[in-house]
Formats: C-alpha cells, structure tokens, sequence
C-alpha cells in the first residue's frame, strides 16, 4: 500500500473512481472495523479534503463517535435526531445542500455548511453511518451518494 495516498483525478467521479480500488484493497487486508473505518475516513478525507469525515456507530440505541477526521464532534446522537439521526431512521442516504435548513441539524461547528450522511448496512440491519461534512453549501450530490454507498458496501460482510 502507498505511504502517501495520491489520488490522480480531476473530476469527482475520476477521483472516487480511483480511490474506490484502494479501498477496497485495504479493507480487505484487515478484519477489524474500526481499524478499516478509520482509514476510510483518512481516505476519503485526504482525498477530498472534506471539513469532517467519520462514523457514527449503533451502540445500544444511540449513535455514538467512532473513527473520524477533522475537529471535535458531539458524541452520541439519538435516532431520528439530526441528519445522522434521520438517515439512521428512516434508512437512507440524506444530502444536505444547506445544513441551516435542515430542522434539527445538529451543529458540531457553525463552519459545516452541507452534509451527507450514508447509512452503513450489515445483515440488512444499520450499524453506522458515514457522516460528511463540507465548509461550502450544495458540496454533496448523486456522484457522492453511488461513490460513498458503494463505499460503506464493503463493510457488509459475513
Ligand atoms: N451534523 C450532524 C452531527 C454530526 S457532526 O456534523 C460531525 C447531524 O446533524 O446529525
């Protein structure tokens, strides 16, 4: 694997392309969960150069921090709370183009302007979600939804 993650590209879509196989390369050298969030989020961050990139996980019926990269971010969020919180809930992948119109975004730091948030699925069940966020309004869109759910894809394994 490369020391330094260089990801050629000058397109969203050219980016995640190449990054997609790295990916999938790295998880698929580790077993552990954390571990593997933890590099996709460096992955993903570093590529991307996002504002905040990690996970939620389920834990006994909240969603709690996991691996991330970026600044300080609050720790537990119920279901149906926030943009994770909804995602969780109603099982879906949410773009936020403009977080100050989503009712009930939860504002870890008041330079996030847009999000996406992509459940992570195992067994059909959620047991995270990838959480996005962009210091730009409308940085999310489809490309980012197809990339980032085939992404978390790979941690639907066993
Ligand atoms: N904004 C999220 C909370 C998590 S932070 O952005 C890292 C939300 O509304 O769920």
């Amino acid at each position: 694997m490369a020391e330094n993650l260089i990801i050629e590209g000058s397109t969203k879509e050219e980016k995640y392309a190449n990054l997609f196989p790295q990916i999938k390369s790295v998880l698929s050298a580790e077993r552990d969960m954390i571990a593997n969030m933890a590099n996709v989020c460096s992955m993903l961050h570093e590529t991307f150069n996002f504002f905040w990139t990690g996970f939620y996980r389920v834990i006994d019926g909240e969603l709690v921090l996991s691996p991330f990269q970026g600044p300080l971010a609050c720790t537990r969020i119920k279901k149906g709370r926030g943009v994770c919180g909804t995602a969780w809930q109603e099982e879906k992948t949410l773009i936020v183009p403009d977080v100050d119109k989503f009712d009930g975004h939860i504002a870890c730091s008041s330079l996030s302007k847009s999000e996406i948030v992509v459940p992570v699925f195992r067994n059909k069940e959620i047991f995270a979600v990838l959480d996005i966020d962009s210091k730009e309004l409308n940085t999310f869109d489809d490309t980012d939804k197809q990339w980032l759910e085939k992404i978390v894809a790979l941690f639907d394994i066993e």
